[in-house]
């Protein structure tokens, strides 16, 4: 039996990226289970205000974890438990921005473990991507010691290293630390935007009356897995002790075909647009994935709760009761439709009503992790 409150109340929580869509979920269910203290450390670089959690016993420090002075500050404070969710999201991004990638998700890991080993954390979790870590050689359902050298993106290196150095600093000072690979999370709390995951992606389009863009054929797999269910297997990293020094797939376990994904979004919003093709981009060659979850539930007690379809209306009404926000706050680059049209009227600012779509820049894909 775990019993999640009498051992969060007793913990002051350090979340990195605290404000961001798997973070702001985490926050939201350590304060429900009544956590004695929580910092949010978050530059709000790929996040909003207006979406994070807030409350007496959370504390919000807006600032970089490359910054000395705000790391300083906030383990003055001593957290207990650190989770460490802040990165340079995702794949497209780093391709597009490799150097601040590394700097973020490579200097930014090695300086909030030194302050946590400084301070002498109980427990160190990082957020490393089971669809990063794991590569084409790699045998499905993935398992954790099956991982690849042989990665796509800047982001994968990254997401890799950052295993990498929270292993070091286990072997080298025993911070008690643990490593989860989420696969693929999806659920409220995540805004679409260009760089973002394509199930917020698809509801943003589709709730805006566009086609579907598939980047590929459709019957590419992910093993999407609700941030809820990625929420608990965080609380039981922190709470099981059998976890420090290992690493766990946080997935669902379970194959999905991105046309059906596609088709049930087109069908809870009501969208008639339908979906088109364009071709899968170049980093984006893993056509199927899987985690395998036997070590979560054997250690940790993990077990997926929320099946895909409710996932997804769940998905859909966050959306319904935030699309003000979301609306408004979604980046994505103009189509040149648009620029033109505001050309030909003469607008440099954004004319009201313009249509926001993705191009290929987008990271609408089905493997952005
Ligand atoms: N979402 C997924 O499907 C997925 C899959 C695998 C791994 N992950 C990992 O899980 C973690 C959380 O993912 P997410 O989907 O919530 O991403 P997210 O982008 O929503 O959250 C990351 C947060 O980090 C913040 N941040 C970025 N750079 C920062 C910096 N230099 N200093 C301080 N804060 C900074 C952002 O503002 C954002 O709030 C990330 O580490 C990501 O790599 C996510």
């Amino acid at each position: 039996m775990t019993d999640f409150h009498e051992f969060f109340q007793e913990k002051t929580i350090l979340v990195t990226g605290g404000a961001g869509a798997i973070g702001g979920n985490l926050v939201r269910r350590l304060n429900n289970l009544g956590a004695k203290k929580i910092l949010i450390l978050d530059s709000l670089s790929s996040s909003y205000e207006w979406n994070m959690e807030a409350g007496d016993r959370i504390q919000f420090i807006k600032g970089d974890i490359l910054d000395e002075e705000k790391l300083r500050w906030t383990f003055k404070q001593k957290p207990d438990i650190v989770y460490h969710l802040a990165a340079h999201f995702a794949n497209q991004n780093s391709v597009d921005n490799p150097e601040t990638d590394l700097m973020v998700n490579g200097i930014g890991i090695l300086k909030v473990l030194q302050y946590a080993q400084m301070v002498g954390v109980e427990r160190f979790v990082y957020s490393s991507s089971g669809c990063g870590v794991y590569g084409l050689e790699s045998k499905m359902p993935f398992k954790e010691d099956d991982v690849s050298i042989h990665l796509h993106t800047p982001y994968q290196v990254t997401k890799l290293l950052g295993e990498l150095y929270t292993n070091y600093f286990h072997n080298m000072y025993d911070l008690p630390i643990v490593n989860a690979r989420f696969f693929n999370s999806y659920g409220p709390g995540e805004v679409p935007g260009r760089y973002r995951n394509v199930i917020p992606n698809f509801f943003y389009w589709a709730m805006k009356g566009l086609p579907l863009p598939i980047t590929g054929e459709g019957t590419e797999t992910r093993d999407w897995t609700y941030v809820g269910d990625i929420v608990n297997g965080l609380l039981l990293m922190a709470y099981r002790d059998e976890a420090i020094g290992e690493a766990f797939n946080l997935g669902n376990g379970e194959e999905q075909r991105v046309i059906d994904m596609a088709n049930t979004v087109n069908a809870l919003t009501g969208n008639e647009a339908g979906i088109t093709f364009t071709p899968r981009r170049d980093w984006d060659v893993k056509t199927r994935l899987l985690s395998c979850i036997d070590k979560s539930r054997v250690v940790l007690g993990y077990e997926p709760q929320t099946t895909f379809s409710k996932g997804l209306e769940n998905t859909y009404e966050w959306f319904v009761e935030n699309w003000e926000s979301i609306d408004t706050h979604a980046e994505f680059p103009r189509v040149r439709r648009d620029v033109k049209n505001e050309q030909d009227q003469g607008v440099l600012t954004k004319p009201p009503n313009c249509v926001r779509y993705p191009n290929s820049d987008g990271d609408s894909s089905p493997s952005t992790i």
